[in-house]
């Protein structure tokens, strides 16, 4: 069979590109730590002011010494703010949303997760480096989105 050269090219360069796509995905889930969410929970949005979980959302210390931090955010501000948790300690958070989509995203790690409401989105992780870092809603929740911030304290 007669192949073009140019034909030849592009069907080595596009087989490039792939190969570099594939193993950028693989690069970053394995050293980045990024990974889809796979923790499917639902709640009812409505019942949130009632939930004993998020109506008053309190940190909690497992016997384990780990971290449990439930939060709600709702239009233009996320509950508890700031957030106060150990260093070096495993830390969950619990995100919910009592009205439209929003973000949870903490500026400086690669805590970033969007909250949906009806469900709970989870995630656990370490913060090695204590300090004070922001907490950004990165998806468009209203006219007041960009002011939508709150604070982590790594203590
Ligand atoms: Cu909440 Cu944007």
């Amino acid at each position: 069979m007669q192949v073009d050269l140019y034909e030849r090219i592009w069907m080595w360069a596009a087989t490039v590109l792939i190969v570099l796509f594939i193993g950028a995905i693989m690069l970053t889930a394995g050293e980045e730590a990024i990974e889809p969410p796979s923790h499917v929970e639902t709640i009812d949005p409505t019942t949130i002011s009632t939930n004993p979980e998020f109506a008053k959302p309190t940190i909690v210390t497992r016997p384990d010494g780990s971290v449990v931090v439930p939060v709600v955010a709702s239009m233009f501000a996320f509950a508890p703010d700031p957030i106060e948790v150990p260093a070096h300690v495993r830390v969950t958070f619990r995100i919910t949303s009592t009205d439209v989509i929003h973000g949870f995203d903490v500026a400086g790690t690669n805590a970033n997760a969007m909250v949906i409401p009806g469900y709970v989105s989870q995630f656990t992780m370490t913060f090695p480096t204590a300090g004070r870092y922001t907490i950004t809603c990165n998806e468009f929740c209203g006219l007041l989105h960009h002011m939508m911030v709150g604070h982590l304290v790594v203590k």
